[in-house]
C-alpha cells in the first residue's frame, strides 16, 4: 500500500500578525513547517507534497530538497488546496495523509496510527481526534447515537449544545485516493465562501460510509498554531518533550522548568545541568560535565568533564577536562585543547589554547596559539587589529606573559619566554628570553642550553 502526504500550507496565517510566513515561524529553532514535514516523511514513508500560495519561494528555500509543492493560487479553504495536489498525486498512491501545516507537535508514531486505521476501514476516511473540555477553535465532531461518525462543525458555525462536545477534529485525515481525488471537486461551499475539508466527512457518513478515527492521548501534540501565544506554548511542550528525554537518558537537570536545549543538541551521561542554561544548535556536550547557571553554548563542542560556569561559548571546541568562567566568552573558532583553564571576563577568538593553559583573568585572545602549560597574565590583549587588517600572534609552549602585557601582532613569542607586567612588546621574543618595557626590549638573553 503506498501513502503519500499532503501537508496543507497555504494558508494566511493572518492571527500571526507577522511579515513572515506563520509556517516558518520557528518552533525549537526549526521552521513549524519542518516539523510537520519530517512526521509526515516518516510516517508515508516518503517526501510529502506541500501546498503553498503563491510567492512562497521563502518556504521552499527552507524545507528539504526533496520536498514537492502545489500552488493554491487563492485562499479558498482546506478542501480547496487539498484539491490542488490532485493532479501531482492521483496516479501515486493508494491513500493520501492530508496534514494542517500547523500542527509541529505531531509525532509520527501518531500519524503512522491514523494510517493503520484507513487502511483497516471499510470506509474511504478516517481521521485524528482528541478529547478535550478547551477546544481551542478546533472543530467538533458529530457522531451518532450510536457513535458513528456524521460530521464535523467548525466552532464558526456550531450551535450551543455542539461548542459543548469535547471529541476535537485535530486536522489529520488518511483517504482512500480515489474517492478523495473524485469527492474533493463536490465540496459545497461554505458559509464563510471556502471549501471545507471537513465537509467531506459528512459526505462520507450521508452515503453510509464508515469515517474511522483515533484518539491522541497526550494533548500536548495537538497544540495548533494559530496566534503566537499558541506557539510559546507549542515551544514550552517541546522543551518539556526534549528535557524529559535527556534526564531519561541519564542526565540531570537541576530544574528542567529553566533549561532550554535545543532539539539537534546531543549530552554525554552523568553531565549535570545548572538553571537558566541554553544548548543551542548543532552544540554536542560529553559525559561528566558541569554547564551552568547562566551560560549558553551555540554550535559547541564540549569533550567530558567539563566546567563551564555563567559563560558564552558560540562555535568554540572544548577537549576533555576544561574549565571556564564565570563569565567567559568564547567566540568562533576558539579551541582549548585538555586541560585549560580560562577564569573570569576572558574573551578567545579563532585561537588555540593547547593543553594545560592558564588564562585566571581579564584577556583577551583572538588569531593566536598558545602553546602547552603557558600562563597567561591577567589582563592581557592580544592587539590583533591595526584598524585594517588582523594579524596573527604566536606564544610558545611553557611560556609566561606578565599581568598586561600588550601583544601588537604580527608577533612571536618563543617557548619559555617571558614578558614583564606592562609590557606593549612589538617585535618577536626570541625562546627563552625576558622581554619588558614599553615598547618592550629584552633584557635577559636564553642562557646556553636553555
Ligand atoms: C482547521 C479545520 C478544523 C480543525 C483545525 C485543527 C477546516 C475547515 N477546519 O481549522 O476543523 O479543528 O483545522 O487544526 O479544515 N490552508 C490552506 N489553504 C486555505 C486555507 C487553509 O492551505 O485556503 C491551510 C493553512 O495554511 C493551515 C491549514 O490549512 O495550515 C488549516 O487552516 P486554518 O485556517 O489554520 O484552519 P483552522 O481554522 O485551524
Ligand atoms: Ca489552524
Amino acid at each position: 500500500m503506498v501513502c503519500k502526504a499532503v501537508i496543507l500550507a497555504a494558508g494566511f496565517g493572518t492571527r500571526m500578525k507577522s511579515d513572515i510566513p506563520k509556517v516558518l515561524h520557528k518552533l525549537g529553532e526549526r521552521p513549524i513547517l519542518t516539523w510537520v514535514v519530517d512526521s509526515c516523511r516518516t510516517a508515508a514513508g516518503n517526501a510529502p507534497t506541500v501546498v503553498v500560495g503563491p510567492d512562497a519561494d521563502e518556504i521552499r528555500n527552507q524545507m528539504a530538497a526533496d520536498v514537492q509543492y502545489v500552488v493554491q493560487e487563492q485562499r479558498l479553504g482546506t478542501g480547496h488546496a487539498a484539491l490542488q495536489a490532485r493532479h501531482a498525486l492521483q496516479n501515486d498512491a493508494d491513500f493520501i495523509l492530508i496534514v494542517n501545516a500547523d500542527l509541529p507537535l505531531l509525532e509520527a508514531e501518531t500519524l503512522k496510527r491514523l494510517i493503520d486505521v484507513q487502511e483497516g476501514n471499510s470506509g474511504p476516511l478516517s481521521l485524528l481526534t482528541a478529547r478535550s473540555p478547551c477546544s481551542r477553535g478546533f472543530g467538533r465532531i458529530l457522531r451518532s447515537e450510536e457513535g458513528r461518525i456524521l460530521g464535523i462543525i467548525e466552532e464558526a458555525h456550531a450551535a450551543a449544545e455542539q461548542l459543548a462536545l469535547e471529541e476535537l477534529n485535530v486536522g489529520a485525515y488518511v483517504a482512500q485516493a480515489g474517492w478523495l481525488w473524485e469527492h474533493l471537486s463536490d465540496l459545497p461551499l461554505s458559509p464563510k465562501g471556502e471549501y471545507y475539508l471537513t465537509d467531506l466527512v459528512s459526505m462520507a457518513a450521508e452515503a453510509g460510509q464508515m469515517v474511522g478515527s483515533t484518539e491522541v492521548g497526550d494533548l500536548s501534540e495537538v497544540i495548533g498554531i494559530n496566534t503566537r501565544a499558541h506557539l510559546a506554548e507549542a515551544e514550552a511542550a517541546l522543551r518539556g518533550r526534549i528535557n524529559r528525554r535527556w534526564m531519561l537518558a541519564g542526565v540531570t537537570l537541576v530544574d528542567p522548568q529553566s533549561v532550554y536545549i535545543s532539539p539537534d543538541v546531543t549530552l554525554g551521561k552523568d553531565t549535570c545541568i545548572l538553571p537558566n542554561t541554553h544548548l543551542q544548535g548543532n552544540t554536542r556536550v560529553g559525559s561528566n560535565c558541569r554547564l551552568g547557571p547562566n551560560t549558553i553554548l551555540r554550535d559547541t563542542t564540549l569533550g567530558d568533564n567539563c566546567t563551564v560556569t555563567a559563560s558564552v561559548l558560540e562555535s568554540a571546541v572544548l577537549e576533555d577536562d576544561v574549565d571556564i568562567g564565570p563569565f567567559a566568552h568564547l567566540r568562533s573558532g576558539a579551541r582549548l585543547c585538555r586541560g585549560v583553564h580560562m577564569g573570569n571576563f576572558g574573551e578567545i577568538k579563532n585561537s588555540t589554547l593547547k593543553a594545560g593553559v592558564k588564562m585566571g583573568h581579564f584577556s583577551y585572545i583572538g588569531d593566536t596559539t598558545v602553546g602547552e602549560n603557558t600562563n597567561i597574565g591577567a589582563g592581557t590583549i592580544t592587539c590583533n587589529f591595526d584598524g585594517e587588517r588582523k594579524h596573527p600572534t604566536e606564544i610558545g609552549a611553557e611560556a609566561f606573559i606578565g599581568s598586561d602585557t600588550m601583544l601588537v601582532a604580527p608577533v612571536k613569542i618563543g617557548n619559555h619566554a617571558r614578558t614583564g607586567a606592562g609590557s606593549v612588546v612589538t617585535r618577536d621574543v626570541p625562546d627563552g628570553a625576558v622581554a619588558v618595557g614599553v615598547p618592550a626590549r629584552v633584557v635577559r638573553k636564553p642562557d646556553k642550553g636553555e
